[in-house]
């Protein structure tokens, strides 16, 4: 079985590509390399030992799709291509909108024009916005609260459409909520371009002493010690979780991807302190605007419909960040 992956070579779709191949899938990858390199299609090879057939491109050109679906007998596709930093799609909404709705739409409007109708779609958490329930069911209100939100949930409801009028479609929306961690080989994992925006990357920074410290948005949130409280999901249960997903396809499914367990900021940093045996130094700053002090999935539905749920605790996300992040300290351009 032939999968396309859109966005293969970037942070969980290089994991995703190698638990495919584990399972005996063959991967085609479309990537524009706009926020990834081409060395990680170089190290999923090596981890595995097959070649990854990689065509560098853009999922919103129509014709380097039809290419793609003419040269290769594509059986399902998992989309991860699209752009994620919250804030920039504040400030640019337009790019968001277009290169993660249009690029949805170009990509299945070609699968449909070659009768490809098994698709597994990247969303996130943050459809819910700012969810009263803890943990966050796959029924929550949806508000999503900036344009990256938005440009996911739109998609969604295109693929809910989309299944809605052609029954052949298999469809699933997988939210994710914090992937975080990397392969255990520490030759694959996140490769922010400069300074992090996320907490785990950030911390890991500090540890290999790249920046000074962390701060810490607030510890005056209603949560056990203050901090942020949020669902860390290792990458490789994540990757694990679209296999499952491509396995049990089937009309259109919506579920939750996370450990389904809420930890502070202040956890994971204890965690990676007592897993690598490094000091964090920190210091606590005002809160970031748009946070939020609490937010868990509900992982109870990945459990009953994919047979699912997450394996790596967070001392193995912590060891694990870290070996990446000591074996590569400038990641890809090591
Ligand atoms: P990433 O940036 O590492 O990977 C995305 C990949 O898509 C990159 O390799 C990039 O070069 C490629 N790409 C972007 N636009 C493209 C285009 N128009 N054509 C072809 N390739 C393109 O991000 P990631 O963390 O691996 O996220 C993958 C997906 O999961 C994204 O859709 C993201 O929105 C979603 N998601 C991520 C998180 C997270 O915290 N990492 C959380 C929830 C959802
Ligand atoms: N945090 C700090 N200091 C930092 C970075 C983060 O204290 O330097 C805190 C945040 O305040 C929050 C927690 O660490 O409490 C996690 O923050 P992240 O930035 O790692 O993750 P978020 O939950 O804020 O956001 C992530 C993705 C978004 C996505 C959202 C919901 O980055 O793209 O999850 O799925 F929208």
């Amino acid at each position: 079985m032939i999968v396309l992956v859109t966005g293969g070579a970037g942070y969980i779709g290089s994991h995703t590509c190698v638990e495919l191949i584990n399972a005996g899938y063959e991967v085609v990858v479309l990537d524009s390399f706009i926020n990834s390199k081409e060395e990680s299609i170089k190290r999923i090879e090596n981890i595995t030992g097959k070649t990854v057939v990689l065509v560098k491109g853009d999922v919103r050109d129509k014709d380097c799709l039809r290419s793609i679906f003419k040269n290769y007998s594509i059986n399902a596709v998992i989309h991860f291509s699209g752009l994620k930093a919250v804030g920039e799609s504040v400030a640019n909404p337009l790019k968001y909108y277009d290169y993660n709705v249009m690029g949805s739409l170009a990509l299945t409007e070609i699968m449909a024009e070659f009768n490809v109708k098994n698709l597994v779609f990247s969303s996130s958490a943050t459809v819910y916005g700012f969810s009263d329930n803890k943990p966050i069911p796959e029924t929550s209100q949806l508000s999503p609260f900036n344009p990256y939100g938005q440009s996911k949930r739109m998609v969604e409801q295109i693929l809910e459409d989309l299944s809605k009028s052609d029954a052949s479609w298999n469809i699933a929306l997988l939210r994710y909520f914090n992937p975080v961690g990397a392969h255990k080989s520490g030759m694959i994992g996140e490769d922010p371009n400069g300074i992090p925006n996320n907490l785990m990357p950030f911390v890991s920074q500090v540890a290999a002493g790249k920046l000074k410290e962390l701060s810490i948005f607030g510890n005056d949130y209603p949560t056990k010690d203050g901090t942020g409280v949020r669902d860390y999901i290792h990458v490789v249960d994540l990757a694990l979780g679209h296999i499952a997903a491509l396995k049990k396809l089937n009309g259109l499914m919506i579920i939750n991807l996370g450990a389904g367990a809420g930890y502070s900021v202040l956890d994971l940093v204890h965690t990676f302190e007592k897993t690598t045996g490094i000091k964090i130094p920190f210091k606590i700053v005002n809160r970031r605007p748009g946070d939020i002090a609490i937010y868990f999935a509900d992982a109870t539905m990945a459990k009953e419909k994919l047979g699912w749920q997450t394996k790596y605790s967070l001392e193995d996300i912590c060891r694990d960040s870290w070996h990446w992040q000591s074996k590569n300290p400038n990641g890809y351009n090591t």
